[in-house]
């Protein structure tokens, strides 16, 4: 997996193609899997196939509302408890999703806003919320155009490590040139590969011996309405780190610390403690 991510990109054009009926299946199954899997604070996520063809269902509100996406033949969607660990515990399966569709081949992009979650409401559990959605195709060739405006809007750029990334304290980032040598320059490269809304990149992370810190920069004048779609970024990048920490074998547990460092201008969020 750390390989897709190195490789994953957000994907808005599709080739004009239905999906397959065996993909469609495949996709189901996977997505009945995922509904097994916890996120770091014990929730699970209700996922759904959405098929674009049933013009009556509650999918059909979604057609049109993003003119950016391209022929997307298909979304899914999930459905989660609008408290922060729903929504952390969301971003977290939700991005797990993302990342086997697009080892299967699949191209996806992160939806967290521009539609009307009330419209999504009638198939999720009694409750929940609609956090985001995602369309699921086969991944179009980008035109010229698209590479151009792409390339233009540097959209999936990322900040420098030394901005991200601290030792001991919100004084100390983790110098640029020094990065690599980190013990853990990997786990904290996988973070940093993560997608954010709007790409700001919101996770900080203060390195403490054998913790990680993890906590989110808020963003002055984010336009929630009725969710906090930053915090899904933190399930994100949760998911990337544990991908990291997985396949080196690396055991931790994830809590949350009373005397973790404080700091008004970043929301604590939860530590990772690793076996030495
Ligand atoms: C919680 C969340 C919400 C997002 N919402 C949108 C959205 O509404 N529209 C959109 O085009 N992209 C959305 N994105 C995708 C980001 O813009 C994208 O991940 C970021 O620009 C980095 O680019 P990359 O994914 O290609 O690395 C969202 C991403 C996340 C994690």
């Amino acid at each position: 997996m750390k390989q897709v991510i190195l490789k994953r990109r957000s994907i808005r054009s599709f080739k004009k193609k239905e999906l397959t009926l065996e993909d469609q299946a495949s996709i189901k199954k996977l997505l009945k899997q995922f509904e097994q899997l916890k996120g770091p604070f014990g929730n699970t996520v209700r996922l759904y196939l959405l098929n674009l063809n049933e013009e009556k269902g509650p999918e059909s509100k979604l057609v049109g509302l993003y003119g950016y996406i391209k022929n997307a033949p298909a979304f899914i969607a999930g459905s989660t408890k609008n408290t922060f660990e729903g929504l952390v515990d969301y971003g977290y399966v939700f991005q797990a999703v993302l990342l086997e569709l697009t080892k299967r081949g699949f191209g996806t992009v992160w939806l967290g806003g521009d539609f009307t979650r009330s419209d999504l409401k009638s198939f999720a559990r009694k409750g929940d919320v609609v956090p985001s959605v995602s369309p699921v195709g086969y991944p179009a060739k980008l035109s010229w155009r698209e590479k151009f405006l792409r390339s233009r809007q540097e959209a999936h750029t990322r900040e420098p490590f030394s901005s991200k990334f601290f030792n001991g304290n919100f004084d100390t980032p983790i110098r640029d040139d020094q990065a690599q040598k980190h013990p853990f320059y990997d786990y904290l490269e996988l973070v940093r590969l993560a997608p954010s809304a709007l790409n700001k990149q919101p996770w900080r992370v203060i390195v403490d011996g054998q913790k990680l810190h993890l906590y989110l920069r808020r963003t002055p004048d984010f336009k929630h309405k009725d969710l906090d779609v930053e915090m899904l970024n933190m399930g994100v990048a949760m998911q990337h780190l544990e991908v990291g920490l997985n396949e080196d074998k690396r055991r931790f547990k994830v809590s949350r610390f009373d005397d973790a460092p404080k700091n008004k201008a970043y929301d604590y969020i939860a530590t990772y403690e690793l076996d030495a």
